[in-house]
């Protein structure tokens, strides 16, 4: 049976006409103006509400391994979240740490995810270290359909590359037209600086971001960018967060350098005065890259609406009040990261578009329509036309709430956001045609999203046109 979305102000990328949507088999099947539709057909009255694209969250860990402890979503939990805040895909990092095997970390994200997820989603696939058996693994990969790989330049030891498995995973990535996605850090300055102030007896979260400067990061991305220079490959900087980094990954666009910019949810709204909170209530926003000095906020919205900054991610990752307080003797132990994927569309809404700086256009570009472009989901996802997926966001401008850890899905004790007023939220939220959510509460089927396979689009021929 057909549904039909009625009188709704449809809102892409590049256009906002008020027109009915018309879904069939989990796809739309007619635009226009009072659609003549089958009798019996379950109708959702949009009036006085925007309609956008399914969102897409390209940079979300479910399942991680991680500084001796595990996240703690699930993808039936983490999934449940991203749709009751708007968000119908996403892409999560599967990252097996470099002392394990390539193909056997994919199957395992791949049966986690299986039959467990609410929303559709993808993978990027972590390269945690390079040889040839390998370099064998990631071509299988690849032609599995998970078109992405992500490096990490810190986490040393675990996560992290070598300046000479960078160059050839780029290289195997230009071969195969693969896009790489990369935390921009300089790990050998960030150990040198963690040893320096814990011996000093700096062990508190304030001293996260000490330990890792601004520089730190711009040089990680000054050099992540000569080397795709070098390759030819085409590249995406995760979770950018600083000014300095912002300039040399704008420096390396202009010459001409195949690089992406993503920001995440925390770096545009939270600064590191959060993670100066005494005890556990700043380890609670310790991450990496770590929050910044304020002053780098109005550079990242500035960068975001002049298209600079390419998308926005959230890098959800949840740790409890417990698996913080393992970094209770030092800030080197406490695990990074926070969640954000319920979150990310009603606070880049409500600070972002409704507070006037960021073009509403350019918001559903940046949280949706260029996601899917850069990583190949274009325009199966993405946007709202005939013939592509009925993932849909009736949202409510009227809507008025705080975020709080109490009402929220995702599976954690805190909700770094806790108290910020929200303007909007969804009403309804679709998936290939199916309501999952009416006014914050889940009501769909709980294992509907199916894993997105991706053909590579960034060989030579610059298949992909994304800006
Ligand atoms: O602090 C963070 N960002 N945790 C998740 C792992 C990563 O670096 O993306
Ligand atoms: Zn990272
Ligand atoms: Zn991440």
């Amino acid at each position: 049976m057909g549904l039909l979305i009625k009188g709704g102000e449809v809102i892409t990328a590049d256009a906002r006409p008020r027109c009915d949507i018309y879904i069939e088999n989990e796809t739309v099947t007619s635009i226009g103006q009072a659609l003549d539709v089958p009798p019996g057909t379950e109708t959702i009255d949009a009036t006085g509400k925007l309609v956008f694209p399914g969102f897409i969250d390209p940079h979300v860990h479910i399942h991680l391994p991680f500084m001796a402890t595990f996240a703690k979503d699930t993808h039936a939990t983490a999934s449940k979240a991203a749709l009751i805040g708007g968000t119908t895909t996403f892409i999560e990092m599967c990252c097996p740490s470099r002392y394990d095997d390539a193909i056997e970390g994919y199957q395992t994200w791949k049966q986690k995810a299986e039959g467990n997820s609410a929303c559709d989603y993808a993978f990027h696939m972590a390269v945690t270290r390079y040889d040839a058996a390998t370099e064998a693994q990631l071509r299988a990969i690849v032609k599995d359909g998970t078109a992405s790989f992500k490096v990490f330049l810190a986490y040393k030891d675990f996560f992290g590359v070598t300046d000479e498995e960078l160059l050839s995973t780029l290289k195997l990535a230009a071969e195969l037209g693969v896009i790489t996605t990369a935390h921009c850090e300089n790990a050998v300055l960030v150990s040198q600086q963690q040893r320096k102030l814990l011996a000093e007896g700096k062990t508190g979260p304030e001293w996260h971001e000490p330990s890792r400067p601004e520089m730190v990061e711009a040089e990680g991305t000054g050099r992540f960018a000569a080397f795709l220079e070098q390759t030819g490959a085409t590249g995406y900087v995760v979770h950018l967060s600083c000014e300095p980094a912002l300039r040399a990954a704008v420096d390396a666009k202009l010459r001409g350098v195949k690089l992406h910019v993503e920001s995440v949810l925390p770096h545009f709204l939270l600064d590191k005065t959060y993670a100066e909170r005494d005890g556990v209530e700043g380890m609670k926003y310790v991450m990496s890259p770590p929050l910044r000095a304020p002053r780098n906020q109005c550079a990242l919205w500035a960068a975001l609406d002049a298209g600079l900054i390419d998308t926005v991610g959230t890098d959800h990752c949840p740790f409890d009040t417990a698996q913080k307080l393992m970094g209770a003797e030092a800030f080197t132990q406490i695990p990074n990261g926070i969640p954000g994927i319920e979150d990310r569309v009603n606070l880049m809404y409500t600070y972002g578009v409704k507070l006037g700086g960021l073009n509403i256009h350019r918001f559903v570009d940046a949280l949706s329509t260029r996601p899917s472009k850069l990583f190949g989901l274009f325009p199966r996802k993405g946007t709202i036309a005939v013939g592509a997926d009925a993932d849909l966001v009736v949202y409510d401008t009227e809507y008025r709430g705080k975020i709080a850890a109490s009402t929220q899905q995702t599976n954690n004790d805190y909700n770094g956001f806790e108290g910020f007023a929200i303007e909007g939220r969804p009403s309804v939220v679709t998936v290939r045609g199916k309501v999952q959510v009416r006014d914050g509460q889940f009501v769909g089927e709980p294992g509907r999203g199916r894993m997105l396979r991706r053909e590579p689009m960034h060989g030579p021929q610059g298949a992909a046109h994304a800006g």
